[in-house]
């Protein structure tokens, strides 16, 4: 698709196929295409127009040292372990913890593996870490000064990309997980200390033939999370 394509979807159509793709073909994606799509997402709102996110996007040789740096540390065992934040919180209670379930047996069902299973298990969430053969890694980050409200910006700004991505034939996985390894990561990539990693985002073309794409992912109906009040009936 080149870059100059001025594909539109809907949006709802867009947020429909949006979906974290967890295999992807080795075709390479073009810069100028991903340019255009930061600068569409730029467009995302911000508390006070802050955009306090800042994005790191690499491929080939710098995208490979990231991997590499990132496997000598998980050979390290949980000694590597580097986490920039709670990637949940502790103590998870319900609704959530329920939901978070789900999501781990949706995708272990749909690739045949078993709960006792748990080294294939562990097999599959560490193909994380190679981004599940996504040919372009996008690491998300922003200055340690900034609070929730900045991270929700993020968060904003993050979807944007992703849709805009959908809508262009592209496909991602957003990656809290690299988060595990923060320091590693922000130290290959030149990133000083005042900066913390929030995500990856795997950004590639889905293997649409992949188990992995396609098994459905619930959300919960809007009754649980949306309270309507002082509407006439
Ligand atoms: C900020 C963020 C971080 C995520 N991190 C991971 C991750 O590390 N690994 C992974 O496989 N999925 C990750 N996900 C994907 C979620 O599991 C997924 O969005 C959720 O289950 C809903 O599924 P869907 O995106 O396919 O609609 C992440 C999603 C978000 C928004």
């Amino acid at each position: 698709m080149p870059a100059t394509d001025t594909a539109t979807l809907p949006v709802t159509d867009a947020l429909h196929k949006r979906r974290s793709v967890r295999a992807f073909t080795d075709r390479p994606v073009d810069p100028a295409l991903l340019t255009e799509i930061f600068a569409a997402a730029q467009r995302a709102p911000s508390g006070g127009n802050l955009q306090p996110w800042q994005a790191i996007v690499i491929a080939g040789s710098d995208w490979q040292a990231v991997k590499d740096a990132v496997a000598a540390r998980i050979a390290m065992g949980r000694e590597g372990h580097q986490p920039e934040y709670d990637i949940y919180p502790k103590g998870l209670t319900e609704p959530w913890e329920t939901r978070r379930f789900g999501v781990g047996e949706g995708l272990y069902a749909a690739l045949g593996i078993p709960r006792e299973d748990k080294k294939a298990r562990l097999g599959q969430f560490m193909n994380n870490y190679t981004g599940f053969g996504a040919p372009v890694m996008l690491f998300l980050h922003c200055s340690r000064i900034m609070g929730p409200p900045q991270w929700s910006d993020m968060g904003m700004w993050l979807q944007s990309v992703m849709l805009l991505l959908v809508e262009h034939g592209l496909a991602s996985c957003p990656q809290e997980c690299w988060a595990m390894y923060g320091a590693t990561i922000r130290e290959t990539l030149a990133l000083g200390d005042d900066q913390i990693l929030f995500t990856g985002l795997a950004i590639g073309y889905a293997d649409e033939d992949a188990a992995v794409n396609q098994w459905p992912v619930p959300r919960v109906g809007i009754d649980e999370v949306v309270d309507f009040r002082g509407f006439a009936s």
